[in-house]
């Protein structure tokens, strides 16, 4: 595995339209856990593989990042030995050739953020509840309802594949107002 590097704004290759995924082979796996490891690196809860700049239809999120100050916790399992295990609260989740049917007419506010628009948050408004269907690493298709931050971030990472960044969603003078804080912290640091 290794980590890749995420793409940020103004970097014109998040604007691609991102290809269906028609092989699931090894290096869709090498890609998935590669964008795991970027987004917990990260650290974010949500990753596109445009956000490292592979144009595939291909979506990682874990909304419960580890928590490494966890407390150990002791183990009885594993044939009466007492053992301590780091807790680990990692829900990795892949998302591949996801579609998204049925979108509630009602809507939801989130702050959202991005890992290719780094320090920069604002309100989105997107439909509350969402049935999704996509497939996983094996090809296999798989459909759910959702809704909460797991609806909200699928249609974040969702928009990545039109090329569509969460900023474009603000009105034109918000979002020129992220850029330009954007562009004054990067000078900043
Ligand atoms: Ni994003």
């Amino acid at each position: 595995m290794a980590i890749r590097e995420i793409l940020e704004v103004p970097d014109s290759r998040l604007k691609t339209v991102s290809k269906p995924v028609e092989a699931f082979d090894d290096e869709l796996k090498t890609l998935v856990a590669d964008m795991f490891e970027t987004m917990y690196d990260a650290p974010g809860i949500g990753l596109a593989a445009i956000q490292v700049g592979v144009p595939l239809r291909v979506l990682v999120i874990d909304l419960q990042p580890e928590d490494e100050d966890a407390e150990p916790e002791l183990c009885h399992s594993h044939g009466g030995h007492e053992h301590y295990h780091q807790p680990t609260r990692k829900e990795p989740l892949v998302f591949i050739n996801p579609e998204i049917l049925d979108p509630s007419e009602e809507h939801s506010v989130y702050q959202e953020g991005c890992l290719s628009v780094p320090e920069i948050y604002a309100e989105v408004e997107r439909p509350a509840r969402i049935r999704a269907r996509w497939q996983d690493i094996d090809g296999n298709t798989h459909e759910e309802d959702m809704d909460g931050l797991l609806a909200t971030c699928l249609q974040h990472e969702m928009d990545h594949l039109e090329g569509i960044l969460f900023i474009d969603h603000l009105s034109r003078l918000k979002r020129n107002m992220a850029l330009k804080k954007l562009e004054k912290l990067r000078k900043a640091a």
